[in-house]
């Protein structure tokens, strides 16, 4: 029962949250088992994909230890409250807003020393308690593994399904089994994997070099009963053009295989 009117502003809030997730047509957790293999990269630039599009998009940040979404546009800024003392998520592009704890930082090397608790309630924040426009699209980018942060954005964002992003490597693919198995045991679905970093073309010779055994990516998909999403390849050129350029890899190199593999993932989702 509602007894003060903090309390019954806290419930118009949440139900103004909810309101708002419920209207969110595709709503993407995007994870791995293990760390670096390309889940912010495939996150930051399916997203823009989708913005360009037209479609109205937000980018939530739950790796609060590394929080690349930021670095990964570009984008500078800093998260201002609104009167109600919400958080307004940054603009990065037209249609594209993005809330990270890089944004709440004074000093962009800070660390953020964070227990479980303290993430937990920082995510139900950037879910419910924040000023998000209307959006078409919500992609939210995980640190790896299956820790407090991916539960806890399942928990409060309902709907949010998985994309799972992993290299042909064994341990990545070991680590990916685990994090299929923590979705199944959470009730979550998983949307598709998606093949990182597998390929790479000489950029002398321009032959294709497989990095991984062929299919270990494909096989893994069919395995866990999801459809493989995206082959991303490992893009030398495409990552030198963005850092040069001082943009994702889909604005600084838009006819790149990677932004191929990039744009063919935002068209599945
Ligand atoms: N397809 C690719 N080709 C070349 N470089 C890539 C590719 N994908 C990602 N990278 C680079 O590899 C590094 C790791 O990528 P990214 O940060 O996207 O991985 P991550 O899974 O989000 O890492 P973490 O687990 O730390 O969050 C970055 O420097 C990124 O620019
Ligand atoms: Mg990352």
């Amino acid at each position: 029962m509602i007894t003060t009117l903090g309390e019954l502003d806290k419930g118009l809030r949440r139900r103004e949250a909810d309101r708002r997730l419920a209207a969110i047509g595709g709503k993407y957790l995007v994870m791995s088992g293990k760390g670096g293999v390309g889940k912010t990269t495939a996150c930051v630039n399916a997203a823009l994909a989708k913005a360009c599009g037209g479609a109205r998009v937000g980018i939530l940040d739950i790796d609060f230890h590394g929080p690349n979404v930021a670095g990964a546009l570009f984008l500078g800024g800093r998260v201002e409250a609104d009167d109600e003392g919400r958080l307004i998520p940054v603009r990065a592009r037209r249609n594209l807003h993005v809330l990270t704890v890089q944004h709440l930082l004074s000093d962009p090397d800070e660390a953020v020393m964070w227990r479980g608790p303290r993430k937990m309630r920082a995510i139900g924040q950037f879910v419910a308690d924040a000023a998000w426009p209307d959006l078409d699209f919500l992609f939210v980018d995980s640190p790896p593994g299956t820790g407090d942060e991916a539960l806890t954005a399942l928990k409060a964002i309902p709907g949010l399904a998985a994309v799972l992003i992993t290299t042909g490597h064994s341990l990545s693919l070991a680590d990916a089994a685990k994090a299929a198995s923590f979705l199944k045991a959470a009730g979550a679905t998983l949307a598709g994997v998606v093949d990182s970093m597998g390929a790479l073309e000489c950029p002398r010779c321009r032959e294709t070099i497989e990095l991984y055994p062929e299919g270990a990516v494909a096989g893994f998909a069919q395995k866990a009963g999801a459809p493989l999403l995206a082959r991303l390849p490992w893009d030398l050129e495409a990552q030198r053009l963005s850092e040069a350029a001082g943009k994702p890899v889909l604005e600084a190199a838009p006819e790149s295989a990677l932004a191929r593999g990039l744009r063919e993932l935002a068209e599945k989702l």
